[in-house]
This record gives structure tokens, C-alpha cells and sequence, in this order.
């Protein structure tokens, strides 16, 4: 779809729009040539981020590193699964992904010629704990060390994710993370990573997006363990938010450097009408899918997220566990990538079951997506969609970033990962070149709307966009592209696309004409 055909279709559906505004949203008017979610020009052209803004990329390990096996590295729930046949598009696997275990040197060298301020990359479990206890395997430890060394010589500060998602399988076959064992499992683990690092890693999050760990692995089924359980999914739900509290405080004593903080999703979430059953039911989304940990942590309790009370038994909340839920963080980190709209389920009767794809990570039956949360999560098609199935609506990450803002006191901000799959490749008429132009695009709206957040207050800091380079893409395997870089997975040969240079530009200049 080209700019006008999108804005005719969007002109039509903009009355529609107006709806879907959350009453705690700062709404700013539509003016009638606007496309809904889309940005007008001035805004681009206007926008400016604040000197030192950390500009900066997302990464994986499972993502990128491949090298499965080799360092001493134990088996993860990752392995497991892309090995287990008809899991994943096109039965691939992270057995070698990107290589960039073994070809880092060249990946940070392109992120220096990009201007790039920040790395943002996880730690692999099982290569530091090959069965996710005991003491770390020094050959693991001595690999972060070389990759963390190398990206302070090219200037880029290193920022750390304890785990995107790679669970020794060994601590899957004791429980998984229902196992609240699993908590201080965790925490000696964080403690090892900031013990040995922490003299250069100032930065830390334990989880990336705690709440898709627990829904995706142990309620929808899509990723590993695939379990399908509402109380295991509360059990795991609360293992990670005892563990990130004991992380916290496990870091903060092996390093007086360290900072703290988060990479959670998030998405803004619209009530679907203007009822007040709908704005309770986007209410308690807020609560459950962008804010939950949040809470846990600044406040030592879970905020509103069901109907009723917290099922607090089915979670094996314990007295005393408000206590070791909270760890004030020292920065607030969360990506944007669209948003939800939300309707109430708590009237209709709950099956279980419901939809899922790779693409609309939510799975919903006609009653709720779960038996405690009782409400519906779309992803409007009201915008463009990217290849990867996303609606583009750049305005999320102002209200998101306003709300946060607002709501927490005005914490320093990091948006850990934003970005879109499309899927151009070279264009052998013009030398090999990528013309994502729709990426920049993407790109352009999206940061004129958080400078936008940003004039008005929130004190965002940094920006990591997703992703460096094409890589394994979950259960979507490597049939969705995310990167700045591309990657040619036949034989490792990296090209900056067209997206890369300009976001090279922005970094350089922070602005976005460029
Ligand atoms: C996020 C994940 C990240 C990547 C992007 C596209 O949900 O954190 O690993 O797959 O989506």
C-alpha cells in the first residue's frame, strides 16, 4: 500500500479511531489530514533528542550466537525445542544463527560505523551454568568478558539482559519456572554475571519481557516448555518477579557499579468502546501485560490485573513474599513495537483454547484470554501492517512513554527494543544495495513521536532499536527480517541496508531529516 492509499483508508476509519483513545492518554487532537497513528511531516523535521541521547541496537543470544554447543555451553529450552521436529517455520534452527559467537568483532565493528552508543545483548544461561546450577564455566564467562571488552574499545556501552529467554534444560526438567526454586537459582546466576563483569556492565535487566516467558512458555504453548496451564502460567509469573527482586539485590552486592532496571513488553492498550467494562478490561491488560513486574518491583505488589482478587494461592504467594518482590529499579526499560485494543470478557463464559499465531501473541478465546484476567487483546489492522504482521501506530510510544512517565515519577526511561520486520533484500541492479525505505519510515514516525514524549517531560535516555542484524526469529524461524544489517544466512555476509545508514545518520545528528 502506498502513503496515499494508506491515508485514504485511514482518513475512513479515523472517526473510529477517536474511540479507542484510553481516558488517561494525553489525546491530542486529530487534525482532519492526519492519518490516525501516523505522523505529519513538521513533527519529523522538528524533532531533536537530547545531547548524549544513547542511541543504540537489541540482540539475543539464542537470536544471534549460534555456537549451540561448543564452550561447554549445556543444553537450553531453546535447543530443545528447535530440535524437536515441526516447532518452528521452516524446521530451522539457532545451531549457528547469526555466527556471531565467533564473528562479534565484525558485528560491533558495524555497529561502531553506524554511530551506535549502546549494545543491548543477553547472556546466555547454560553457557555461564551449563545445567543452571553450580559453579560457571570459565570458558563461558571468558566469552561475555571478550565481547563486553570489545565493545567498550568501540565506545559502545555494554548493557546486559541476563536472560532473553534460554533456560537450561536441566532447570526446565526440575520445574521450569513455576519452580519458585527457580528465584534463587536465578539470583546466583545474576550474582556470577555481576561478579565477574560487573567492574564494565553497569547495566542490567534480568528478563526480557517476564510476561512472555511465563504466558508464551507455560499458558499459550507457543514457545517452550509449550505448557498450557493458567496456574502454571501464575506460578511462573511469580517465580520471575521473586527472581528479579533477588537478582537485584544479588548484583547490587557483587558490584557497587551496577544499575538495575527492566526490559518488559509493552503495549498501549485502547479500550475497545467506550464502556466502562472495556476501560476496566483495558485497565487490567495495563496491568497485567506492561506494568505487572513494574509493580512487583517499585511497589512489592501486583497491581489489578484480575477480576477479583489475585489468585494468590494458585501463584504460591507466600507471607512475607511482598518483601522480596520489591527492588525499586533504577531505570525503567520496556519496548514498543504496536498496541491492543481491549475488550471485556468477565461477562461471557471461559473455554479455553483460543487463537494463537507468531505474529498476534496473544491467545484468545471468545471468553478471555484467561480465566483470571477475563478481558480480549486485539492488534487493530487499522494502520498499515508491517511484513511481519504488526500495525504500524507510531503514537503508541508517546502515550506509552507519557503513561509510564507519569505513573512511575518521572523515572529515567530506556526503550529497550522498537522496530519492524520487513522483508527487502538486495537489489542486484543497484550493486547489492537494501532499500527499506517502509523501515525508515517506521523508524521516523516512531522517534517523532518519542521526541515528542520526550519535549513534553518523560526522561528518556535511550533508544534500542530491534535489531542489529537480521537473526533467528523465534518460532517465525528466519523467515521475518528485523534488521538494520542484513544477514545472507547462506554464508554470513553482513550489508547495511539502507535503514542502518540513516539510523547511522539520526545517531550521528539526533535528528531525524537526515
Ligand atoms: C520481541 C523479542 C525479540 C524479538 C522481537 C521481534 O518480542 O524480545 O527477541 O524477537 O520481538
Amino acid at each position: 500500500m502506498d502513503r496515499r492509499q494508506f491515508a485514504a483508508r485511514s482518513l475512513a476509519a479515523a472517526a473510529g479511531a477517536m474511540l479507542y483513545r484510553h481516558p488517561g492518554y494525553a489525546a491530542t487532537p486529530l487534525s482532519a489530514e492526519q492519518v490516525p497513528g501516523s505522523v505529519p511531516d513538521s513533527l519529523i523535521e522538528q524533532a531533536r533528542f537530547p545531547e548524549g541521547f544513547l542511541w543504540g541496537t537489541a540482540t539475543a543470544s539464542y537470536q544471534v550466537e549460534g555456537a549451540w554447543n561448543e564452550d561447554g555451553k549445556g543444553e537450553s529450552i531453546w535447543d530443545r525445542f528447535t530440535h524437536t521436529t515441526g516447532k518452528v517455520r521452516g524446521g530451522v534452527t539457532g545451531d549457528v544463527a547469526c555466527d556471531q559467537y565467533h564473528r562479534y568483532p565484525q558485528d560491533i565493528a558495524l555497529a561502531k560505523q553506524l554511530n551506535q552508543k549502546s549494545q543491548r545483548f543477553s547472556i546466555s544461561w547454560p553457557r555461564i551454568q551449563p545445567t543452571g546450577t553450580g559453579a560457571p564455566n570459565m570458558k563461558g564467562i571468558d566469552h561475555y568478558s571478550r565481547f563486553v571488552d570489545a565493545l567498550l574499545e568501540a565506545g559502545i556501552r555494554p548493557w546486559c539482559t541476563m536472560y532473553h529467554w534460554d533456560l537450561p534444560q536441566a532447570l526446565e526438567d526440575r520445574g521450569g519456572w513455576p519452580n519458585r526454586d527457580l528465584a534463587n537459582y536465578f539470583a546466583d546466576y545474576a550474582g556470577i554475571l555481576a561478579k565477574h563483569l560487573g567492574d564494565r556492565i553497569t547495566v542490567w535487566a534480568p528478563f526480557n519481557m517476564p510476561w512472555a516467558i511465563a504466558f508464551m512458555g507455560y499458558a499459550a504453548g507457543a514457545f517452550p516448555p509449550c505448557r498450557t496451564s493458567f496456574s502454571d502460567f501464575l506460578k511462573a509469573a511469580h517465580t520471575l518477579a521473586l527472581a528479579q527482586g533477588e537478582a537485584h539485590r544479588a548484583v547490587k552486592a557483587a558490584s557497587p557499579k551496577a544499575t538495575f532496571g527492566s526490559a518488559y513488553e509493552m503495549a498501549p492498550a485502547y479500550p475497545k468502546t467506550d464502556s466502562d467494562d472495556d476501560r476496566a478490561a483495558a485497565a487490567r491488560y495495563h496491568a497485567m501485560n506492561n506494568v505487572f513486574f513494574l509493580e512487583a518491583a517499585m511497589k512489592g505488589q501486583y497491581p489489578k490485573a484480575f477480576v477479583g482478587e489475585p489468585p494468590y494461592e494458585v501463584m504460591g504467594f507466600k507471607a512475607g513474599d511482598e518483601k522480596l518482590l520489591y527492588a525499586p529499579l533504577d531505570w525503567v526499560g520496556f519496548h514498543y513495537y504496536t498496541r491492543r485494543i481491549v475488550s471485556d470478557a468477565s461477562k461471557e463464559q471461559f473455554r479455553s483454547g483460543g487463537n494463537f499465531s507468531g505474529t498476534e501473541i496473544e491467545s484468545n478465546s471468545p471468553g478471555g484470554r484467561d480465566p483470571y484476567t477475563r478481558f480480549r487483546a486485539a492488534m487493530p489492522t487499522e494502520g498499515p501492517l508491517t511484513d511481519a504482521g504488526l500495525e504500524v501506530w507510531p503514537r503508541g510510544i508517546y502515550d506509552l512513554v507519557t503513561q509510564i512517565s507519569k505513573d512511575y515519577n518521572h523515572p529515567i526511561i530506556e526503550i529497550t527494543e522498537s522496530g519492524c520486520g520487513y522483508l527487502d533484500g538486495p537489489d542486484e541492479e543497484q550493486n547489492g544495495r537494501i532499500p527499506d525505505g517502509r523501515r525508515i519510515q517506521w523508524y521516523r514516525e516512531v522517534l517523532a513521536e518519542l521526541a515528542r514524549a520526550i519535549a513534553d517531560g518523560a526522561k528518556v535516555r535511550a533508544y534500542h532499536a530491534w535489531t542489529l542484524l537480521d537473526n533467528f526469529q523465534w518460532g517465525e524461524g528466519y523467515t521475518e527480517r528485523y534488521g538494520l544489517i542484513y544477514n545472507d544466512f547462506r554464508n554470513q555476509k553482513r550489508t547495511i541496508k539502507d535503514s542502518g545508514l540513516w539510523y547511522g545518520r539520526v545517531a550521528a545528528s539526533n535528528r531525524l531529516n537526515v
